[in-house]
């Protein structure tokens, strides 16, 4: 059974999706053993602590920079003997002392489609902003490992949904979650931990069977 530690910064509406798959026995080979949160009475403490699932917190604000920020997270996953660490709603980009520790073994969802709208303050509500600004048709989300640049590590799964005209960036959000995000996010921890995603070239293929 895989590790797996789970990274959040907010609502945890990601990390409910891992926790209800794992519930339903759809997460195989992998094991949700501890949440880490940037910040303090986030909202998804509470979703692990009423799933029994130990969590730290570690408030960003706490460290001087990104450095020793990542180097207390990474000594975090250390002890916790992560195998897999996934980004759900975490919203500080980390340093590479810590990503060049962890090696194709970091997952983050980002809500767009790489790579468009990614990248250094591209988070959360603003990327939706961002989109509907440019006049985007479709949109959506996408799963891809961490590396030492901000949202451009390679790529597992993407979806895509339409934008309607009267759409805000409020309900692009929530329609990207619902169809794209809260679905593939427990999909590809599931191949992660399977053993069925490989990487060649530095592109990841996935083995949907
Ligand atoms: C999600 O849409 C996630 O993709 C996005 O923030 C939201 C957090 O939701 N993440 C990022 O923008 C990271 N760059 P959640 O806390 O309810 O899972």
């Amino acid at each position: 059974m895989k590790n797996i530690v789970v990274l959040v910064s907010g609502g945890g509406t990601n990390l409910q999706a891992l926790i209800d798959a794992q519930e339903r026995g759809e997460i195989k080979g992998g094991k949700i053993s501890c949440v880490i949160s940037s910040k303090e009475g986030a909202y998804a403490l509470e979703r692990a602590a009423k799933a029994g699932i130990p969590a730290v917190t570690l408030p960003r604000k706490d460290y001087a920079d990104k450095v020793s920020y990542s180097m207390a997270i990474k000594e975090e996953l250390d002890r916790q003997k992560a195998d897999l660490v996934v980004l759900a709603g975490f919203m500080i980009i980390l340093d590479e002392c810590l990503t060049k520790a962890y090696p194709y073994k970091i997952i983050n969802v980002h809500p767009a489609l790489i790579p468009s709208f990614c990248g250094e303050g591209f988070y959360g509500l603003k990327v939706h902003e961002k989109a509907l600004e440019y006049g985007v048709k479709v949109s959506g989300a996408t799963i891809h490992f961490v590396n030492e640049e901000a949202d451009a590590g390679a790529i597992i799964l993407q979806g895509a949904v339409d934008i309607a005209n009267d759409e805000t960036p409020e309900t692009l959000q929530r329609k990207i979650m619902e169809n794209v995000e809260w679905k593939l996010l427990p999909k590809a921890v599931s191949l992660f931990c399977e053993d069925r995603i490989t990487i060649k070239d530095g592109k990841a293929y996935v083995d949907l069977k």
